[in-house]
């Protein structure tokens, strides 16, 4: 069946017409069009607050894209999403990260699933309570005190941004993070670290990435020079995966392995057993409080109206945006240090997911789709790249995320970062005209003609949209609720444009043309050689070794 594109659904044209009449409109002159702006454009769900007010949205143009959802059934769309329908096309194969964290199955045809979920549920509980009572112990009798997670992409950015974001609710085990097959990246962790006791998740859906087979061949060979014997080596290695063989050909037993489905894309797989890092480090009480965060997003989701809707709405704006107003750019700036890798988190679940230039049927697409996403904690990118978002060429919108208070007990300190994070959506919306930057300068004692030659450089043209998310803190059940607030706007924004969100078939190129290179470097010879650029940089190479 050809797939609906956006440009197919008959809001498209209105909205248009509506952005080309937007462009010069002025957000500020929304706030005294509309007195309860903030009150309208405001959704509370799952514990989350999403402010959408300073947006270069009219009401008529907010109307017409909830008419664009419904135009483009949405609403059926996340039911065919949490009821497990076949949306991946590419693959044969539903993506029903929505089951992890589900307390029941949403259709009797689920039931099986759900079971094996929670069957692994219960094994991941008994390895966190096994290790974080010091019952586990290494080769030397040494109890286990640090636990390294070696994956990589969705089997590494979720479980350590959980980690990192709930570092005030760790317990004893110390766990770590190595994805890079830069050798630097474990020889660094190891240098901290005893073999005797330290416990190694390989963490692979496929178990055939080569930069986590190799980390782990390095983990395993640290571990025997340590004085372990091959018999002793299921005392320090578990893998998570869907690949039990390749598992067992590494050496890791059937009951050392915690199962992940085809059903679940490693970008959404944290809820799984991928997780079992970050529940190791924060318990299992507060993991499964983090699944059932994600479960209110997800009941949110699925009940909704769509001009209630948090998830569509993000992916609302998120369209208006890259195919209205033709932004290349999507900002996210977390006003809290352990959210620092969020911006990383939502690369790969955006960039990946919908970075993609074909609809579900494999034509061409006529328009942009995913947006580039980046950013940083706060307050730190205002002393760097924030002077782009207020007065460089490119329009930018931006997410803040703020939690509202902290674990810290540094509650004046804190206080500077919120108000960092206010003023910074505020100056964006608020910009400063070159007759206010004269009259500032003017102030400080220039005199007028100074005044008048410094003032366009002070200037600031403002009106530039911002959303504000914010929440009480950073609890395990606001971290679920906002991950899962994102996986669903990013499966709405892949709907809209008529792509399939969960296939990846980009990367695989550059694996294959890696393996070759590798084997050229190790001194195989080809009858062709590659282009002349890669030719001299393997020359280069091969000098710099001495070869
Ligand atoms: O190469 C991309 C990718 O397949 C991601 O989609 C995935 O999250 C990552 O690699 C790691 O894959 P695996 O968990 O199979 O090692």
């Amino acid at each position: 069946m050809p797939s609906t594109l956006l440009t197919d659904l008959p809001a498209y044209a209105e909205l248009r017409a509506l952005a080309d009449s937007l462009k010069s409109a002025s957000i500020q002159e929304f706030f005294s069009q509309q007195p309860n702006r903030v009150e309208q454009f405001t959704l509370e769900a799952a514990g989350l607050r999403l402010d959408f007010s300073k947006h270069l949205l009219s009401a008529a143009a907010h109307s017409k894209l909830i008419e664009l959802a419904q135009q483009a059934g949405l609403a059926a769309r996340a039911t065919a999403l949490l009821q497990g329908e076949a949306l991946n096309n590419t693959e044969q194969r539903p993506a029903l990260h929505s089951l992890l964290r589900a307390k029941q199955a949403p259709l009797s045809a689920l039931r099986d699933k759900l079971e094996q979920v929670h069957s692994t549920q219960q094994r991941m509980r008994d390895w966190c309570e096994r290790l974080n009572q010091g019952q586990h112990q290494g080769f030397s009798g040494a109890v286990i005190t640090d636990v390294v997670n070696i994956g990589i992409g969705g089997s590494d950015l979720g479980p350590r941004l959980v980690s990192d974001a709930l570092r005030f609710y760790h317990g004893d085990i110390a766990c770590h993070y190595v994805a890079n097959v830069d050798p630097a990246d474990l020889q660094s962790t190891l240098l901290e670290l005893s073999p005797e006791s330290t416990l190694f998740i390989i963490c692979s859906k496929s178990f055939r990435t080569e930069e986590t087979l190799i980390n782990a061949q390095v983990a395993r060979q640290w571990v025997l020079n340590a004085g372990a014997s091959e018999a002793d080596l299921d005392k320090h290695f578990l893998a998570i995966t869907s690949n039990l063989e390749a598992a067992a050909d590494f050496g890791i037993p059937d009951q050392h392995c915690l199962p992940l489905w085809d059903w679940v894309g490693g970008r959404y797989s944290v809820w799984s057993a991928v997780g079992l890092s970050c529940a190791i480090a924060i318990g299992w009480d507060n993991f499964t409080a983090f699944l059932a965060g994600a479960e209110r997003m997800d009941e949110h989701f699925q009940q909704a109206p769509v001009a209630q809707n948090m998830p569509m709405l993000l992916s609302l704006l998120e369209i208006w945006y890259c195919n209205f107003f033709a932004a290349e750019n999507h900002s996210v700036l977390p006003y809290d240090q352990g959210l620092q890798r969020l911006p990383s988190f939502l690369q790969q679940l955006t960039m990946e997911s919908n970075g993609k230039q074909v609809a579900q049927d494999g034509r061409s697409l006529p328009y942009h789709t995913a947006p580039i996403l980046w950013g940083s904690a706060g307050s730190m990118g205002q002393h760097s790249f924030h002077q782009l978002l207020h007065q460089g060429t490119r329009l930018c919108p931006v997410d803040f995320i703020l939690p509202l208070t902290t674990h810290t007990g540094m509650t004046e300190q804190h206080r500077f970062l919120v108000a960092n994070g206010l003023a910074q959506s505020r100056t964006l919306l608020l910009g400063r005209s070159a007759e206010e930057a004269k009259a500032a300068l003017l102030k400080r004692g220039l005199s007028d003609s100074e005044a008048e030659e410094l003032a366009p450089h002070l200037a600031m043209p403002g009106n530039r949209p911002n959303t504000v998310i914010s929440f009480e803190a950073v609890t395990p059940e606001t971290l679920g609720a906002l991950l899962a607030l994102y996986e669903h706007r990013t499966f709405c924004s892949g709907q809209l444009w008529g792509i399939n969100s969960f296939d990846q078939w980009g990367v695989e190129l550059g694996k294959d043309i890696g393996m070759d290179i590798l084997s050229r470097l190790e001194g195989e010879q080809k009858a062709a050689p590659l282009d002349p650029a890669t030719e001299q940089l393997m020359l280069r190479w091969r000098e710099a070794q001495r070869l």
